[in-house]
């Protein structure tokens, strides 16, 4: 922990603290505290209240149902996700509204209304009945940010049919092992999309995974941008001819409020990701709730979430909750600095965005590249900023406060995960002063504590394991296909009514979290979530490796940078076109995301007698760290051998 320590200590040196500013509490929906005294009172009756501000076909039965570590919200209700982001507006005359200002990277424009939406979501959901997709059947989605990519999952929730977003990103081989192991029937795709400037072919991605997954019946490409692609017959289909042949009219399929509305991967401890399942009702519940609470969402609000569909960012704070909240949001397609580093700040000068959330990688980038590009534009509109992803350091709260936020919008600092499908840990921006590179404290009703090893909550002051004691409605109900899973990950540590989240925290004399990062083999590099263990079976995966070990060290851009330790088998020889050839087939395997930013060739690796890689002084070495102990070690002349090559600077870094 003594790292944690120093971190810890490094933080707590900006003692700042911003208290919410007045006019922004006159006009705020939460201006006291009295929300949290009413939530702790009776959590139960607080999440029904606010699952009362949603459509329901059948009013729920009981408001929870808790056998540890099984839960189920809302039972006996039923309720369709689509309708509550779409037809319940259009039905109270919201149907002008804009649901979407979409821009593309080369500069067209798209306005959406929520009937617009509507519309094209019934199309699609009637198309994709019509090629045999109903209630159970899961549609994996591999897309850019497109309009169509929020049209796809809405016409999935429309049907009933469980949707598997998998980031454009990612490479075919990541496609092909989600899409298997969710058997899907069908994938919505599209020929081409834009990042910086070049073409990322995703549908040729999909036709190399697809020849290795025998559950697709069906591909429907989305037409973006024109490039040349393979068509089977039979099997491909246009989305633009589908939707022309569907009328725009699908009843909602009435859906148990724990049915299953979509399965999103993420990475765990080991080489096989996780299939995350979100419901229904609690989820739609949670989603909407934190995203009108915590972002203050208004009427006139231009909401802009600058994350990807692709993760659970989206999802909840792009999709679900925006458009349940009938609230207008920019939708980017692009990279932040294409064409140039001021693209964001345009973007949101020409819609006047009023609130920003993005991650703390991207904030850091800004940072490095300098005020002058916001300073371009005038950011004046905006009231209220965020963050998510990883801990923010407080340099860095501090610049997105000043330059973006003009010194005089809150920025909530918002803690979750995939698995827990709303933020559960953040300020209300109207009541909760802020300490920068701190997530504050609870949302209402969320109870989160710091416990030791044992499991006793730890006093003010003191860190450890961050867990939480009971049930919210949008904590992921099981791990596709695989229950046990899901226990032995984040309840088996203390018990089947605690819920490990895998995070070190701290809290401040205060009652303050402060996050500490991962606890696990997890890293978390520019905001995206990568399994140690992946990535060195992505190096392993290659005919010239005989063995890697992957550590992340703390980069001042993207969080954690990757370093990758590497053995060859005998007859290869480490030099940069190795390294070349490695770093390009880990982004074959996982994606470009996962390429190691330093690969250090070795002879052999730090191992216990038993054989385990010595991970722990893989860090030491990568982080330039005195060695700590290394009498357990079979061979520990080897360490000295690496710290040797680092120090003299045998790697190759890109
Ligand atoms: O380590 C925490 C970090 O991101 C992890 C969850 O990653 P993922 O499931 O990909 O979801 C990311 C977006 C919700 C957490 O275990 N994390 C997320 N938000 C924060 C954070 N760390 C510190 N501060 C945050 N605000």
């Amino acid at each position: 922990m003594a790292e944690a320590h120093q971190h810890i200590a490094a933080l707590l040196s900006e003692e700042r603290v911003f208290e919410p500013p007045p006019d922004f509490v006159a006009g705020a929906l939460v201006k006291d505290r009295s929300i949290y005294e009413r939530a702790e009172a009776d959590y139960q009756a607080f999440w029904a209240k606010q699952a009362e501000r949603l459509a329901w076909f059948r009013r729920w039965e009981s408001v929870m149902d808790w056998q540890p570590p099984w839960v189920k919200w809302f039972v006996g209700g039923t309720l369709n996700a689509s309708f509550n982001c779409l037809d319940r507006h259009v039905e109270a005359g919201g149907g002008d509204k804009v649901a979407y200002h979409w821009e593309g990277e080369p500069g067209e424009q798209r306005t959406i209304t929520y009937k617009e939406l509507l519309d094209e979501v019934s199309r699609f959901a009637n198309a994709l009945k019509a090629l045999g997709v109903g209630r159970g059947d899961r549609v994996a989605i591999y897309l850019g940010m497109v309009p169509e990519l929020p049209v796809a999952m809405l016409a999935c929730a429309r049907i009933g049919a469980p949707h598997s977003v998998v980031f454009g990103g990612f490479s075919s081989d990541s496609l092909r092992d989600r899409i298997n192991d969710a058997e899907a029937k069908v994938l919505v795709t599209q020929d081409g999309g834009y990042r910086r400037g070049a073409l990322v072919p995703l549908k040729a991605n999909a036709d190399e995974a697809l020849a290795e997954c025998p559950s697709i019946q069906h591909v429907v490409t989305v037409r973006r941008a024109g490039n040349e692609h393979a068509f089977t017959a039979g099997r491909d289909h246009w989305y633009h001819e589908l939707i022309e042949e569907q009328i725009p009219d699908c009843p909602p399929e009435e859906m148990d409020a724990e049915d299953p509305l979509y399965i999103l991967y993420t990475s765990g401890t080991t080489g096989k990701p996780k299939g995350i399942v979100h419901t229904t009702g609690g989820y739609m519940t949670a989603v909407t709730a934190t995203h009108r609470l915590i972002f203050d969402i208004h009427d006139d609000d231009v909401y802009w979430c600058a994350a990807d569909i692709g993760w659970v960012t989206g999802h909840s704070y792009i999709v679900y909750g925006p458009l349940a909240n009938h609230t207008t949001s920019v939708m980017y397609e692009g990279a932040p600095d294409w064409p140039d580093k001021d693209r964001l700040w345009s973007i949101a000068e020409r819609n006047r965005a009023t609130i920003l959330y993005t991650a703390p990688t991207a904030i850091r980038a800004f940072m490095r590249w300098g005020p002058e590009h916001p300073e371009k534009h005038d950011l004046s509109s905006l009231r209220l900023l965020g963050t998510v992803g990883e801990p923010i350091n407080p340099e860095a709260w501090v610049w997105y406060w000043k330059y973006i936020g003009g010194g005089r919008c809150p920025i909530v600092d918002t803690w979750w995960q995939t698995e827990t499908g709303c933020i559960l840990i953040t300020p209300l921006p109207g009541v909760i002063p802020l300490k920068p590179g701190s997530a504050t404290l609870p949302f209402p009703g969320i109870q989160a504590d710091v416990v030791d090893e044992e499991g006793n909550s730890v006093p003010l002051g003191g860190g450890g394991y961050l867990v939480l004691k009971r049930p919210w409605p949008a904590i992921a109900r099981t791990i596709w296909g695989d229950p046990d899973r899901y226990v032995q990950t984040y309840f088996s540590k203390y018990g089947p009514d605690i819920y490990v989240a895998g995070d070190g925290a701290k809290r401040d004399e205060d009652g303050y979290f402060w996050l500490l990062g991962r606890i696990d083999d997890v890293m978390n590099v520019a905001g995206h979530r990568l399994s140690t263990y992946e990535i060195e079976s992505a190096l392993v995966d290659n005919p010239k490796v005989a063995e890697a070990a992957v550590v992340s060290r703390p980069d001042d851009v993207v969080g954690e940078a990757i370093v990758a330790f590497v053995t060859l088998k005998s007859g290869y020889e480490g030099d940069e076109s190795v390294a070349a050839e490695l770093r390009e087939h880990v982004a074959k395997k996982i994606g470009k995301i996962a390429r190691p930013h330093a690969l250090i060739f070795t002879n052999d690796l730090p191992k216990t007698r038993s054989g385990k890689i010595m991970r722990r002084l893989l860090r030491d070495v990568a982080r330039g760290r005195p060695l700590g102990d290394v009498t357990t070690l079979a061979n520990a002349e080897v360490v000295e051998q690496i710290h040797d090559m680092v120090q003299t600077g045998a790697r190759t870094e890109e």
